[in-house]
């Protein structure tokens, strides 16, 4: 059962909500790599997600500086859900993907309740102060101006995929970040 974006899960910000959508999309491709138990593109795919992670992490804690919000709980939140990531990740490639269909659902679970988490436990908190200012707010940008953080993030999105992950075509199954 693939997670899908809803406006239940928005943070009240269109790089953060665009951020969400892509990194969803990702883990879905994780989650659909380890239920064909194809262990050859989960190490590209958990460093598609550590990478996209990286540039979330970032444009959360630009955004949150500039709304004055405290943001050191947040980042201990950030730091602790990569950790878990990664002892994930370590613990899928090292049975090769020889996972019983009990270890796939634990997997599956496991990815879809962190990306949840991320969302409603550690983003939330955000979103009352967010809803104050406009959905496209963005530090530095004016009514009426080109958001630059969405052809940022829409540029590295185009890098992770294409060229220093070499992402397959298959874990991707949404179309670029929408700024809408
Ligand atoms: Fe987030």
């Amino acid at each position: 059962m693939k997670l899908v974006w809803t406006k239940e899960l928005s943070a009240g910000n269109a790089v953060i909500d665009s951020d969400h959508k892509n990194l969803i999309a990702v883990v879905n491709g994780i989650e659909r790599a380890i239920r064909a138990r194809d262990y050859s593109v989960i190490s590209q795919a958990f460093e598609l997600l550590e990478g996209w992670l990286c540039v979330h992490f970032a444009n959360e804690e630009k955004i949150a500086r500039a709304v004055k919000f405290d943001f050191s709980k947040h980042k201990r939140a950030q730091q602790y859900s990569l950790k878990e990531l990664q002892c994930l990740r370590n613990e899928l490639v090292g049975k090769k993907g020889i996972w019983c269909e009990s270890a796939i659902e634990h997997y599956a679970h496991f990815l879809r309740r962190w990306m949840t988490e991320h969302i409603v436990k550690i983003d939330m908190p955000m979103k009352p102060m967010l809803q104050t200012l406009d959905y496209k707010f963005w530090p530095g940008w004016k009514e009426g101006e080109t958001n630059y953080a969405a052809g940022h993030v829409a540029s590295l999105y185009l890098q992770l995929s294409t060229h220093q992950c070499h992402a397959p075509p298959r874990l991707m199954d949404s179309a670029m970040p929408e700024f809408s």
